[in-house]
């Protein structure tokens, strides 16, 4: 499997850190060039200096000139991979406007707009990999606009998968996992997350960046899988 990504042109935005980060030290140690894109450059050059083999490039996924801007430079793509995201969790009364239009930005106009410009340089052999979220199938109060974005995330895949055949569209539903984003919880509170998390998945335990890092990997490559979301959440959106 990680053969096939030698010398593949993997751009990962949102790969400054967290599960992009950790996708992008996977991909590249397998020989891929990768390329983050950020819409901060500074903190991506940091990222990139941990790297064997990547570059940096400004995209900010809510701003349509950055990302047609990055087509035009990079000329061509074997595969994408988006992570970014702006959660607004918040009960329905305390809802605003421009922080549900800035989440759907994040992931589901910005993957959109990111599939015009990409399209047509991206490798016909390639794919895009899109992440939805269990929150989409666990409907849970404060979580309506990050529950309807991730759903959405799973009906673009689809979309896009009919559209821009044979490029191949799919996305990785993740549960609660330990990616590094939780840490801005404090120590206890993050425990107490992923102790919640596993008596609330059917494996009993909470997900690690390896889980998703494999399944990206290993969708890279899957040269017949397209159009789908593949839930790594270990069952939780059954209980
Ligand atoms: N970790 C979990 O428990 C979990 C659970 C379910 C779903 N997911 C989904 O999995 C994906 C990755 O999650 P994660 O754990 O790695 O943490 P995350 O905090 O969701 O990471 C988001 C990444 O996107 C970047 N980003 C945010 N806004 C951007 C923009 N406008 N343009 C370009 N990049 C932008 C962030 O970098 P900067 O802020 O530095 O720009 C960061 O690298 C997300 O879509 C998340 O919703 C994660």
């Amino acid at each position: 499997m990680e053969k096939q990504l030698n010398g593949q042109k993997i751009l990962i935005i949102g790969g400054a850190k967290y599960l992009g980060l950790s996708i992008a030290r996977k991909t590249s140690e397998a020989g891929a060039k990768v390329i983050i894109g950020a819409r901060s450059i500074e903190k991506a050059f940091q990222a990139v200096s941990q790297l064997p083999l990547a570059n940096v490039i400004q995209i900010d996924i809510t701003d349509e000139s950055t990302i047609a801007a990055a087509a035009a430079e990079l000329k061509h793509i074997d595969h994408i991979i988006i992570t970014a995201s702006a959660h607004h969790n918040a009960a329905i009364r305390d809802l605003e406007h421009d922080k549900i239009v800035t989440a759907f930005e994040a992931k589901v106009i910005g993957p959109m707009l990111l599939a015009k410009h990409f399209a047509p340089i991206l490798s016909s052999t390639g794919s895009i990999l899109l992440f939805s979220g269990v929150a989409a199938w666990k409907p849970t109060p404060g979580y309506t606009v990050m529950g309807v974005t991730n759903g959405a995330v799973a009906f673009l895949v689809s979309q896009l998968a009919r559209e821009l055949a044979p490029i191949r569209v799919n996305s990785i539903s993740p549960g609660i996992t330990d990616s590094g984003t939780w840490d801005i919880l404090g120590k206890q509170e993050k425990e107490a997350l992923l102790k919640n998390a596993a008596v609330s998945s059917l494996v009993g335990r909470a997900g690690t960046s390896d889980d998703i890092v494999n399944t990206a990997l290993w969708l890279l490559s899957a040269g017949n899988i397209s159009g789908e979301t593949i839930h790594i959440e270990g069952g939780a959106r059954y209980l």
